[in-house]
């Protein structure tokens, strides 16, 4: 018994070893102010209403061959258009990709990522090993390291792919990156951060993506430790008998019918002694909707995904912690298996929270809510936040009102209203505010202080929550649909996107600063 869960916990750590860092970038990438040798591929980063385009070292016939090209494609340089030639006449390269930038300084972080990805696709297309970015026709210094670093961003957020699973894998190109930028310095400096941001949307697709036996509730903290740590941020992980200990008895009766029972994750980023941000992200390593059992075979396959909004807060502490953020910032997630047996939860079941109220369990399949409720308490009663985000894979009313576009957000905090939905706007990952009221009531329950359920569904989910909020500043999240993508997208490879951790790193940044 005591070896074979040694051997679980050597494996559990092996696997973990795989995910820590820089593994998923594919790409090698070096920015430099003159190209060393050739590429096969070579990029040309080119500005709006550019007519008449020449590098140095081009030869006439060259010139004209290229602008002839662009000429028949009405290739202007608009913000991403895309052109190749193919053999550019007096180039050693195989392939000529000019990329539009539009207006340098009008361009978005949004754009140029999404620049970055469709590049990305572009050349894992080809059999290309080797490419050169030409950025040099952007010439402002400042903007010059801005979009190449963001672009580089794009590729690697595209590149991502999850095939621990596969016994033969498709080969990862071992692509290299040439960037012949304006400043060597400028580029990485805006590079460094973004690779830390890039880890950290990683860890978060990587947790999401896991099947549901693999990423139970131990499992997933530990992986996140393996993570963590090494960016100097201090984990804490309670057991099932910690969590009963101190009352948690709205998380523990989740588990309590698996045979992996809950967790609570804590990772602490102190990068100042302000009164900290908590964020608390839902993380059920399966739902099968409990003894209320989900009934649709799409519906259950889904619910691997239940625990993306843990992976959001646990990828948003690893960002920050890269770059270095001088915010003090908690990430807690309550961490279940929301599973059936002889032991399990029955409908009608009443449990006692860690703040001492009592929950009727009016439908085990609202389990969201159970975890999150002590997650919430839990962040409120030791580290006393100066606001807390909660996010969660919550309802499917949410993805009935607004789809996968968008999470839906609840507040009564104009400033947090207002500061996400910048952060929505500046990462393309939409929020939309659905109102807490005037609904009254929806919760209350016959035989306990509250019920987990309600209606309308996505609202009732909020109003829940916001009792454990108390009157600590709150907003609730509910990014339910916005977890996984079927098939790539943008920055997106298929499968898990690690929506959530681009919003909260920019949010937490915006709000902090305010
Ligand atoms: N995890 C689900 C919500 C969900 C739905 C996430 C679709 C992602 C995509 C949640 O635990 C759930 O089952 N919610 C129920 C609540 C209801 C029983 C009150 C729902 O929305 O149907
Ligand atoms: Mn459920
Ligand atoms: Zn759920």
């Amino acid at each position: 018994m005591k070896i074979s869960r040694w051997l679980v916990a050597v494996i559990v750590l092996m696997s973990v070893s795989m995910t820590a860092s820089a593994e998923y970038l594919e790409t090698k990438v070096n920015f430099s102010e003159r190209l060393s040798s050739s590429a096969e591929t070579l990029v040309v980063l080119v500005p709006a209403d550019t007519q008449e385009l020449s590098l140095s070292g081009w030869s006439n016939e060259t010139a004209a061959q290229i602008n002839r090209a662009m000429q028949v494609r009405e290739f202007t340089g608009a913000a991403k258009q895309q052109l190749e030639v193919i053999a550019p006449m007096g180039l050693s390269v195989d392939r000529l990709v000019l990329v539009g930038v539009g207006t340098p300084s009008d361009l978005t972080r949004i754009e140029a990522e999404e620049i970055g990805a469709a590049l990305a696709n572009h050349v894992n297309s080809t059999k290309a090993a080797t490419v050169h970015v030409d950025t040099s026709l952007v010439s402002d210094v400042a903007e010059n390291g801005r979009i190449s670093a963001s672009i580089a961003h794009g590729v690697d957020l595209r590149n991502y792919r999850f095939d621990r699973f596969k016994s033969e894998p498709e080969p990862r190109p071992s692509q290299s990156y040439e960037w012949l930028v304006v400043s060597n310095s400028a580029a990485e400096a805006y590079y460094a951060d973004l690779q830390g941001l890039a880890n950290g949307v990683f860890l978060a697709r990587e947790l999401v993506n896991l099947p549901g036996s693999t990423g139970y509730p131990a499992a997933f903290a530990e992986m996140a430790r393996a993570a963590l740590e090494p960016l100097g941020i201090e984990v804490t992980i309670l057991g099932p008998e910690q969590v009963r200990e101190l009352g948690m008895g709205s998380l523990y009766g989740v588990s309590q019918g698996s045979q992996h029972k809950a967790h609570l994750l804590v990772a602490h980023w102190k990068g100042s002694d302000d009164q900290p941000i908590a964020l608390v992200g839902k993380g059920n390593t399966f739902d099968t909707g409990g003894y209320n059992l989900k009934t649709s075979s799409a519906s259950i396959l889904a619910m691997t995904t239940d625990k993306a909004g843990a992976a959001a807060v646990v990828g948003t502490v690893a960002a920050l912690a890269a770059e270095r953020a001088p915010i003090n910032v908690v990430a807690v997630a309550p961490l279940s298996h929301n599973l059936i047996s002889g032991e399990a939860q029955l409908p009608g079941d009443v449990v006692t929270a860690g703040d001492g109220s009592t929950i009727e369990v009016a439908n085990t399949d609202a389990e969201g809510r159970l975890i999150l409720a002590d997650g919430i308490w839990y962040a409120r009663e030791h580290f006393n936040p100066r606001v807390i985000a909660d996010i969660a894979t919550l309802t499917g009313a949410k993805v009935g009102a607004l789809g996968t576009e968008y999470s839906a957000i609840f507040s009564e905090q104009e400033d947090i209203i207002r500061t996400l939905r910048t952060a929505g706007e500046n990462t393309s990952e939409l929020v939309w505010q659905l109102p807490l009221g005037p609904y009254r009531n929806v919760t209350s329950s016959r035989i306990a202080d509250r019920r987990n359920t309600g209606s309308p569904g996505a609202q009732a989910g909020a109003l829940f929550l916001q009792h454990f909020a108390g009157d600590t500043p709150w907003v609730h999240i509910d990014m339910a649909g916005n977890a996984l993508i079927p098939s790539a997208s943008g920055i997106h490879p298929e499968g898990a996107t690690g929506y959530g951790v681009r919003l909260l790193t920019e949010w937490v940044k915006i709000y902090s600063a305010e």
